[in-house]
């Protein structure tokens, strides 16, 4: 059987960082994320017992590097006593660059394997699967404004505002386009084991959580803003005091944040945030996304200038 869905990726708000449960892929905390409307990861999925083996191709090309992670992912989904499969990926962003490509990924390869194994599944089952090969990509099985709950013994998510509602701008800077030097799962558990900062950072991120979900119930521009800055400058504290320190930025990075500072100075409704990599996201209201993206675009070092609104749930596009 054949399958093939899509997933758009999504930029946390309020971040995972650190597992609770490393064998289950708990997160620690909880996280809330807008998923994006014009990126997309679409997986193909075919399971034929003829193959010996299993294998990807990511956008025409032959990868050996994702594999592993995706066919545990299929063995998670189908079974391990499953055939093997034919992948085939095709992205239309920087995949590995901190933008979030592993939860488009996975979060298209779970729904589009439950499918091809001919099984139906709703999506917390399939959130909690995506959940477990990369703990973001629970959350792009929703669209809009999504939570990912804080919970002991499961991956638990939900939508806590349509696309629709509070149709946001993201301005997203790529400051470089090769992938990044440690991957967000290993650099997790080097925060954990060695960060002094990281158990008040788990023990204060329901604060952060509570503010941003009232910020958004309310659709309150300044207090989302202020609350999203503050918990990304505390996770790459976190990751910055750790060691060997794990250190996501350079000096473009740092640029766009000033330039995004000098637009909050004057006035436009533009925040920041930053992932496990050095690309700059910078949320806007849709009125201001031509002076976000003239800023950006004239800060010197940025390669490139992404723009996307606000997306819908991962889903099923053809099965055959
Ligand atoms: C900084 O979901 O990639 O983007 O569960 O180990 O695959 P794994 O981690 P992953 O981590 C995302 C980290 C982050 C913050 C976030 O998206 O919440």
């Amino acid at each position: 059987m054949r399958a093939t869905a899509i997933a758009q990726p999504n930029i946390a708000l309020i971040k995972y960082w650190g597992k609770r449960d490393l064998k289950r892929n708990l997160p620690a905390v909880g996280s809330i994320s807008i998923t994006l409307r014009d990126l997309y990861t679409e997986m193909q999925v075919e399971l034929d017992e003829r193959l010996p083996a299993d294998k990807l191709t990511v956008n025409g090309a032959v990868d050996q590097a994702m594999l592993p992670r995706l066919s545990a992912c299929l063995d998670l989904v189908v079974g391990s006593t499953r055939p093997c499969a034919s992948i085939i990926s095709r992205c239309n962003f920087p995949v590995a660059a901190g933008l979030a490509s592993s939860a488009s990924a996975f979060a298209a390869i779970t729904v589009a394997a439950a499918h091809a194994a001919g099984k139906s599944l709703g999506v917390a089952a399939l959130a909690n699967l995506a959940g477990r090969s990369s703990g973001s990509a629970a959350r792009s099985l929703y669209g809009g404004f999504v939570e990912l709950e804080n919970r002991d013994s499961e991956i638990a998510v939900r939508s806590i505002c349509d696309s629709e509602q509070w149709p946001l701008t993201v301005v997203i800077a790529i400051t470089e386009t090769g992938p990044k030097a440690v991957g967000s799962t290993e650099a997790m558990e080097i925060s954990r084991r060695t960060s002094p900062f990281y158990a008040s950072w788990v023990e204060r991120q329901d604060d952060d959580l509570e503010s941003a979900r009232d910020a958004i119930q309310r659709r309150d521009f300044e207090q989302l803003a202020a609350v999203a800055e503050h918990n990304c400058l505390k996770m790459h504290s976190v990751m910055w005091a750790s060691r060997p320190p794990v250190v996501y930025w350079n000096s473009v990075t740092m640029r766009c944040l000033q330039a995004v500072r000098k637009l909050q100075g004057s006035g436009v409704g533009v925040f920041f945030t930053i992932d496990a990599g050095p690309q700059v996201k910078a949320i806007c209201m849709p009125e201001h996304e031509q002076e976000v993206r003239a800023a950006l675009s004239a800060t010197e070092g940025v390669k490139d200038i992404m723009v996307t609104g606000l997306g819908n749930a991962a889903r099923l596009v053809d099965v055959s």
